[in-house]
């Protein structure tokens, strides 16, 4: 009973301290609000209460940005399909890659590398940030300038309809941030999105 419980309050938290990979929930199809409202609810937010997001929320987040809804292709459109785009997560104490087909977050760096997101009246304070991350070798920057917007786009209506406030950010330490995210030459970060809780 003991396991159970503690394994319950487990799944319920991001672990952003763990230094491993983290399965994620699958994700929950159904709920939110209504298309419409949605819609009329989409809006930037900068100033968030600073709250761990639950692990069920991350996994909704991350498949709702760039998961993959069909066996070989995403809930984002790309250009004939080349999937350019990966997601990374920072946390405060830890970096994941989003490994959209096992729907899993993988380990890359522990620490707080904050700093490399720049704006830290925004970066401090939101639950997680997701950087949208380039494969130049797949496809142009200009198309995954395109996608990234996609990509950005599900996650403002994502957190529209989930009452979470976010932002879309071409601001970030373009040297810095690079290096925490481990990148090799032909990744380039595209645009920042913070995910937060509102005052
Ligand atoms: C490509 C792009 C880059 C942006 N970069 C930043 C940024 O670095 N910092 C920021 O606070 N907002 C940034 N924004 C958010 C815009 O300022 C915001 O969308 C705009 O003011 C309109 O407000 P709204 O999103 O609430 O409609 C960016 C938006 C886009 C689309």
């Amino acid at each position: 009973m003991k396991k159970i419980f503690l394994s319950l309050i487990l799944s319920l938290f991001v672990l952003s301290m763990q230094a491993q990979d983290i399965n994620l929930l699958q994700p929950v199809k159904t709920g939110g609000k209504p298309f419409f409202e949605a819609v009329n609810a989409r809006r930037s937010d900068r100033t968030f209460f600073k709250r761990e997001m639950p692990l069920q929320t991350l996994s909704n987040l991350l498949w709702v940005a760039n998961g993959f809804n069909r066996p070989d292709k995403r809930t984002v459109p790309t250009g004939s399909n080349k999937q350019e785009m990966e997601l990374y997560v920072v946390c405060d104490t830890a970096i994941y890659f989003y490994d959209a087909k096992q729907h899993a977050l993988k380990f890359v760096a522990y620490g707080d590398f904050k700093i490399a997101l720049g704006q830290p009246h925004i970066s401090n304070h939101a639950a997680v940030t997701i950087a949208m991350v380039a494969d130049l070798d797949k496809a142009s920057i200009e198309s995954a300038r395109i996608s990234a917007g996609y990509i950005s786009q599900n996650i403002y209506l994502f957190a529209a309809s989930e009452g979470l406030g976010t932002v879309a950010r071409g601001s970030f330490k373009q040297d810095d941030l690079p290096k925490a995210l481990q990148l090799k030459s032909n990744q380039s970060v595209i645009l920042v999105q913070p995910v937060g809780y509102l005052k």
